[in-house]
This record gives C-alpha cells, sequence and structure tokens, in this order.
C-alpha cells in the first residue's frame, strides 16, 4: 500500500504554493464538513477514465483536455457551461474525424478553482496585498478583505463543482447510473468519438483535495473525489513535495506538467514514485516547453523514458509556455505560437517513434479576445475588447475549433 499523507498534515510546510490562511481553526473546520460530504466524482468513474487513458497509452486514442486557466464562481451558468461542453465536443469530433481515433475527453471543469502564482503578493500604486489564488482561496477585487484567503470559500468550491457536476451530468447522455463517463450510445459518423467528458483540476490546495478523499469500499483503494484527473502543477511537482506525496497516494489518473527545466532524471524518478507498477493509463506527462524549445527539450525526456520501458502517455500543453504581456500589459498568447508547439512536439514524437497522446489547453466558448490571431482574427489592439479571464488567456471558440482542426491534421494516420 503506498503512503498516504494523514489528514494532520494539512498545514505541512512541505507544501508548496499553499496561501496563508489567516485562520488555521477556521481551515480544520472547513475541512472537517468537507470530509462529511458525499464524494464528486465516484472510483468506478476514475477508473474508467483510466481504462481510456491506457488506450491513449498504447496509441489507440487520442486526449483532448481544455478548459478555463482559473473558473469562477460566476462563470457557471448552464449557459456557460453549455457553450464549454459544446465546444469540446465539437473538438473532439474533429480530431477524431481526422486522426480515426477515439478522443478521449477531459474539461479543465469542475474544481478549477485554485492557482499557483510566481508571487505570492501583487503590488498596486505602491499597496502590496495577497495575489489572487483562485476562487477558492480569495477574490479578485484588489481590497485587503476580497485578497485575503478565506477557507469558506473552499465549501464554496465543492458547491460549485457539485452544481457544475450535476450540469455536465445533465449534458451527458442519460444513463440508468445516471453516471459521467459511460460509452455514449451517441457516436460521430465516424463512431469513434462519444460524448462522455471526464473532470480535471490541478491538485493544489491539498486540505481540499485531502478531506475529499475515500477510500473504494470494494478495492479499498483511495481515491480523490474531487475529479476524475488530477494533475500537479509545473510550481509542485517538486519529488520530495506534498503534492507529490498526495498523488501517490490516490488512485486517480494522475498528470504532471513539465516545464523546460524538467530534465530526464526528474522525469524518471517522477515515474518511480507517481507510477511504481508501471500502470497504462496512470500517468500522464504534459510538457510545456514553449515553441521555441520543445524541439529541443522534449526528445531527451522522450528518449530516456522510453529507453526505462516506462508507459506513460505524453501530451502537449502548448498555451504555458508562450505567454507574454502585450504592449497595452495584457497577458496574451499567438496562437501562431501554440500551432508551434502543437506542430513541433507531433515532429518530435513521429521522429521518435512513440504517440503524440493529446493536447492540454485553455480555452472558452465565449467569444473572448485574449489570444492573439485566427479567423476572425483578434489583433493585438483588441485585446482590451473582451478580456475577461481571471488568470490566463484563453483561446475563444473560433481559435480553438481552428487550433482542433490543424491538430486534427497532424494526427492524420501517416
Ligand atoms: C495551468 O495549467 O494553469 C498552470 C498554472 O500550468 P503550469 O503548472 O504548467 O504552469
Ligand atoms: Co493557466
Amino acid at each position: 500500500m503506498r503512503q498516504v499523507r494523514e489528514p494532520n498534515s494539512i498545514l505541512s510546510p512541505s507544501a508548496a504554493q499553499q496561501p496563508i490562511w489567516p485562520d488555521p481553526e477556521a481551515l480544520r473546520a472547513v475541512v472537517a464538513r468537507l470530509a462529511e460530504q458525499p464524494q464528486l466524482v465516484s472510483p468506478r468513474e476514475c477508473d474508467r477514465l483510466l481504462d481510456r487513458l491506457a488506450a491513449v497509452a498504447r496509441g489507440e486514442a487520442f486526449l483532448l483536455q481544455g478548459g478555463d486557466c482559473a473558473e469562477t464562481f460566476a462563470a457557471t451558468s448552464p449557459e456557460t457551461i453549455g457553450r464549454k461542453v459544446r465546444l469540446l465536443r465539437q473538438m473532439a469530433e474533429i480530431l477524431a474525424g481526422s486522426a480515426n481515433l477515439p478522443v478521449v475527453t477531459v474539461g479543465r471543469i469542475a474544481g478549477q478553482y485554485a492557482k499557483p502564482r510566481s508571487s505570492p503578493t501583487e503590488t498596486r500604486a505602491g499597496a502590496t496585498l495577497p495575489s489572487y489564488r483562485g476562487d477558492a482561496v480569495n477574490g479578485q477585487a484588489f481590497t485587503a478583505e476580497a485578497r485575503t484567503p478565506d477557507p469558506r470559500r473552499l465549501l464554496q468550491a465543492y458547491g460549485t463543482a457539485a452544481d457544475t457536476l450535476a450540469e455536465l451530468r445533465k449534458l451527458d447522455e442519460r444513463t440508468p447510473s445516471g453516471e459521467l463517463g459511460l460509452p455514449s450510445p451517441r457516436t460521430s459518423k465516424s463512431g469513434l468519438s462519444g460524448s462522455e467528458i471526464f473532470t480535471g483540476h490541478e491538485a493544489l490546495l491539498l486540505p481540499y483535495e485531502e478531506a475529499l478523499c475515500r477510500t473504494d469500499p470494494l478495492t479499498g483503494r483511495r481515491y480523490g473525489t474531487s475529479g476524475h484527473f488530477l494533475w500537479i502543477g509545473e510550481r509542485t511537482r517538486n519529488l520530495d513535495g506534498a503534492h507529490v506525496q498526495f498523488a501517490s497516494g490516490i488512485g486517480n489518473p494522475i498528470g504532471v506538467k513539465l516545464g523546460p527545466t524538467a530534465n530526464s532524471d526528474d522525469v524518471l524518478a517522477l515515474i518511480d514514485r507517481l507510477d511504481p507498477d508501471r500502470q497504462p493509463g496512470r500517468l500522464v506527462l504534459i510538457t510545456r516547453m514553449g515553441a521555441k524549445k520543445i524541439r529541443d527539450m522534449l526528445p531527451p525526456l522522450v528518449e530516456k523514458v522510453t529507453a526505462e520501458s516506462a508507459f506513460v502517455t505524453w501530451v502537449c500543453d502548448p498555451m504555458h509556455g508562450n505567454t507574454f504581456a502585450s504592449p497595452g500589459g495584457y497577458k496574451t498568447r499567438l496562437l501562431d505560437d501554440v500551432l508551434d508547439e502543437v506542430t513541433g512536439f507531433f515532429e518530435v514524437h513521429h521522429e521518435l517513434g512513440t504517440h503524440p497522446g493529446g493536447v492540454h489547453l485553455e480555452l472558452t466558448g465565449e467569444a473572448v479576445t485574449e489570444c492573439v490571431g485566427g479567423t476572425p482574427p483578434v489583433h493585438v489592439d483588441d485585446l482590451g475588447r473582451r478580456y475577461e479571464t481571471a488568470c490566463d488567456p484563453r483561446l475563444n471558440a473560433d481559435q480553438a475549433l481552428e487550433l482542433a482542426a490543424a491538430v486534427g491534421n497532424l494526427a492524420r494516420p501517416r
């Protein structure tokens, strides 16, 4: 049995990127409340996703991950969720048709409420306050009241995730068990793409994640039940850190983001810790190197992992290595850079004979102007028109569909 973090480790000093909660007792009370709540997703659903991801690892399916950088509690109307889900389904159809492979869809949805930050504080006009860390922690407004971490927000995160999941389940095909992730009778013309959507988010706030761990009475295995797919971010993948320890103790499929500082020793050690049984589908390595670095940095990682016969799923996040500030001060990304990184990712895998398993994207179904490019084009000067993200810039629906078509072309059988 793998090591499991004890609930009393909730304020563990080894956990990176945790808010400074001003009232630890209030946090403990919230954690106790969360521990009594029903699971949000079931171990059975997590196992089903694991099976789907095993097919991706074998090269028999493609993974599409997408959604907001930071979901907000406000943007959870059925209409907003419906537009996001429709976009993901359209993208999955396009990809499945071109790649001639089934597409597994995992939203950054129903739990993506917490953000790691490069700086713990933000300074505006001489005033310094804690950084916004996602709706699960504090508010975006630049006031001391909004920015003070409030553990009651963790309960709100749970409730919002539950509401979002209920909406997703409504949008999913009705099944006798009413569970997400069942094979859908509604398939595309190619018969390859179902409508099932799994949920995923960065497992950042360990008190929240640990409070929602449950032991499956059927198997005795422990699962994080806050979402099906949980990933470890670029800033929290330290081998000895609390996030890796947490993930090593649960049965969910796990993702790890790998930025340009990741070396092959780090990656092999992470595989040993997180996937000691080399279980296909268990571990998804999400590279986010940047368009300029992917062709140099990815090959040694893939070669080393392949040489060790580790059976992982390789996924490309072409967003987080390509962010910059526009002259107007908007954090943005060029669709061309995003496309270039995905192209490099496919080139490397085709060259090495490994499966380019999928893409991990930040997108929204809303007609926002946060990333530059596409048709109709968003120009740098347009960014202020509808810039609404709570964190990183997202592709709008037109840009996301254009990207899906391009990825579909790259994924065509060769
Ligand atoms: C994210 O996915 O929003 C994120 C913060 O990514 P990374 O950990 O790769 O920087
Ligand atoms: Co982001």
